[in-house]
């Protein structure tokens, strides 16, 4: 088939090439020259496993392009939207400046028969408002919303072989149609036999932010636990196993620690909050909320344990062990393992920290912070070590070895990821989160 993807940052990126992979001709267009000249080079503009492959096998065949040019969708009869929908500088909700600039644009080049796919994240009722535009402006164009579930650092995989996929379309046959182009579009998947969930535009839109806002209060609820667990000497890491063999339960995203960051968890379940105060329903959500301030309040007790072992924080030299919002990745976007290093350093400590991929884009938003290239060099010295980004890198480190580097044997485990025991046993003070 022949696609356009409007927007290339991960969400738009990922799909573009994912798309050709599968087979289809495929346009990617964005604003940013710099992300076009370097996609068009087969180079990803960010760290995603798996997409040089793709990019890379997609090249030969000629079925991938990008550009700046929005002429470029008129080449295409299927048109993804998806571009971001960032939190508002001055309150909770979504930013729909991108999406409305991109179907602004899009309208002035489809034609009839067309399908627009949107696929970013948005409030629910979006969907509605931009059919009627699209019906203003070319009647004879259907417009679908297709929400997109993929995890970074799987981002490809989640794509290609999605575990659901979710049509809102128009009642009728013009529905019907939407629906029967998106199976086309998802052939392999679909005859691999993933459920397709065909609805209306207003369930597919909830899907999204409904999924997301149950995993970020499935990850607040076990760091609540590991809130009591702290005042009553309760290991939140057993409980975890304990409550996760219930197959109802499950252990999946019920690892305490730092909580949850990204470009996507925080600021959804905060437009999903202002969304439904707009709907007069602030009520039905109002625990998401809670939700983000359990989350938020792990970042100040990592912050704490650090003034608690070191008897200060002014002038103690902390090596960070992380910077991405989770491993995988060099994406920094809430993250809290750079929120909790600039805290630290704003109350006065010196703090070094390394990630195996996101040195660069912390050091663009943080100057004031030391890098290092390596965990080794990171840690060198330091009077307390923090380890927030669970990367193999740093779960494998050998306590004994880094034992040697450091000033003082003090490790603040904000991902419950290492061995009590085993550091411990090489002479370390060992703090976890609830355990
Ligand atoms: C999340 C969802 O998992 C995807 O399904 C969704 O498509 C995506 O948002 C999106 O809306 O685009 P992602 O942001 O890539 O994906 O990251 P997750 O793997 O969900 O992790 C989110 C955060 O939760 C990370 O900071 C991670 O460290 C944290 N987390 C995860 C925990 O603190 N504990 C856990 O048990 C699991």
């Amino acid at each position: 088939m022949r696609i356009s993807v409007i927007g290339c940052g991960y969400l738009g990126a990922v799909h573009a090439a994912s798309m050709a992979h599968l087979g289809h001709d495929v346009v990617g267009i964005d604003v940013d020259e710099a992300k076009i000249a370097l996609l068009s080079a087969g180079r990803p503009p960010f760290f995603e496993p798996g997409l040089p492959e793709v990019l890379e096998s997609a090249a030969p065949s000629g079925r991938l392009r990008f550009t700046t040019d929005f002429s470029a969708v008129s080449e295409a009869d299927v048109h993804f939207v998806a571009v971001g929908t960032p939190q508002v500088a001055d309150g909770d909700a979504a930013d729909m400046r991108f999406v409305d600039a991109a179907f602004a644009s899009l309208l002035e080049h489809v034609k009839p028969g067309d399908l627009i796919v949107g696929k970013s994240t948005v409030p629910v009722g979006t969907a509605a408002r931009l059919a009627e535009l699209v019906a203003q402006a070319q009647p004879e164009v259907t417009l679908a919303w297709n929400p997109e579930f993929l995890r970074e650092g799987f981002a490809v995989s989640d794509t290609v072989s999605p575990d659901r996929l979710v049509y809102g379309v128009p009642e009728g046959e013009s529905g019907e149609r939407a629906a029967g182009l998106l199976d086309e579009v998802y052939a392999s998947a679909v005859a691999a036999g993933t459920p397709v969930i065909v609805t209306d535009y207003a369930t597919s839109e909830l899907v999204k932010v409904s999924a997301n806002a149950f995993l970020a209060t499935k990850i607040s609820f076990i760091n609540a636990m590991a809130e009591i667990a702290e005042v009553t000497g309760a290991d939140v890491t057993k409980l975890a196993d304990a409550i996760g063999h219930d197959a109802r339960i499950g252990r999946r995203f019920l690892n305490a620690g730092v909580g949850f960051g990204g470009g996507c968890l925080p600021k959804d379940i905060r437009a999903f909050s202002a969304r439904a105060r707009e709907l007069g329903k602030g009520d039905a959500v109002r625990f998401l909320d809670e939700v983000d301030q359990i989350n938020l309040r792990r970042r100040t007790r990592v912050v704490e344990l650090v003034r608690e072992e070191a008897g200060g924080l002014a002038g103690v030299r902390v090596g960070v062990l992380g910077l991405a919002f989770k491993p995988h990745s060099d994406d920094i976007r809430d993250s809290p393992a750079l929120d909790i290093a600039m805290r630290l350093a704003d109350a006065g400590a010196i703090v070094t920290a390394t990630d195996p991929q996101a040195v660069e884009n912390a050091r663009r938003r943080a100057p004031q912070l030391r890098f290092a290239e390596t965990a080794e060099d990171a840690v060198r010295d330091a009077d307390v070590v923090v380890l927030i980004t669970e990367w193999p890198e740093f779960t494998s480190l050998d306590p004994a070895a880094v034992g040697e580097l450091v000033a003082h044997r003090t490790v603040i485990d904000g991902r419950n990821a290492l061995d009590p025991a085993a550091w411990r046993g090489a002479g370390w003070t060992y703090r976890g989160l609830g355990r």
